[in-house]
């Protein structure tokens, strides 16, 4: 049996048509239904529906064989024992800091000020700030960064972007690019000994999907819109 971990939404959906290539088709859409666990039109392939920050932990201690999370995620978490052969170029989007549009964000940067970042990607913003030599206060929040700024929790937010609309629709600004993000399949390093010929056979036909789509130049519903 091969388990694969997938959080619902975006990563869910631009999987199937990987999952296709590979001869995979998930029986039930997990949007409609309340089952965790999904079976395959292949007996002996299954997928777990899990949170997307659980994804990584699932496959590190071998919940699950394989799973397909975030770069943000696999930063935040870490990636002892997870093998990642692959970038799916799927769920594509930006990490940036973002602050009000009438907050001025050169000036406090170029003044030594201490920002006050409000965001859930702990690991990335310290880096990033600490690399910038900026000195912070990071907030730790679980969604809706967009809100901190607004109502003074925080000078700053880092967050995902991807269509801009979040930030736009709240009177934020990106000010910062601190890096792309897209999906990568992360595998069990002991599964891919123990179950070699079945887990290298989903990571070809899924190299081999992302090749294709990139050749014919088609939109794989992979990038910003
Ligand atoms: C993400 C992110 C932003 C939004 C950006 O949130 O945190 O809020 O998407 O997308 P946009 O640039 O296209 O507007 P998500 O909806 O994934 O929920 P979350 O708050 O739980 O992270």
């Amino acid at each position: 049996m091969i388990t694969l971990a997938l959080s619902k939404g975006r990563i869910f959906e631009e999987t199937l048509p990987l999952l296709r290539s590979a001869g995979i088709e998930v029986l039930e859409d997990p949007e409609k239904s309340r089952k965790l666990i999904l079976a395959t039109n292949q007996p002996d392939v299954r997928v777990l529906v899990v949170r997307a920050t659980d994804v990584p932990t699932y496959v590190q201690y071998g919940g699950a064989d394989m799973g397909i999370t975030g770069k943000d995620t696999l930063l935040e978490h870490g990636s002892d024992g997870l093998y990642q052969p692959l970038d799916l170029q799927i769920a594509r989007c930006r990490i940036s800091v973002a602050v009000r549009a009438d907050f001025d964000y050169a000036s406090a940067v170029r003044q030594g000020s201490r920002l006050k970042v409000a965001t859930k990607y702990v690991a990335i913003a310290r880096e990033f700030f600490a690399n910038k030599g900026v000195h912070v206060d990071l907030i730790k929040l679980y969604g809706s960064m967009e809100l901190a700024p607004l109502v003074g929790l925080a000078d700053a937010i880092v967050d995902l972007v991807s269509t801009g609309n979040t930030l736009k629709a709240n009177h934020l600004v990106e000010v910062e690019h601190i890096m792309d993000i897209s999906s990568r399949l992360v595998v069990n390093q002991a599964a891919l000994k123990l179950k070699q010929a079945p887990i290298r056979r989903i990571i070809e036909a899924f190299a081999k999907a992302i090749d294709d789509c990139h050749s014919e130049s088609m939109d794989c519903g992979s990038s910003p819109q």
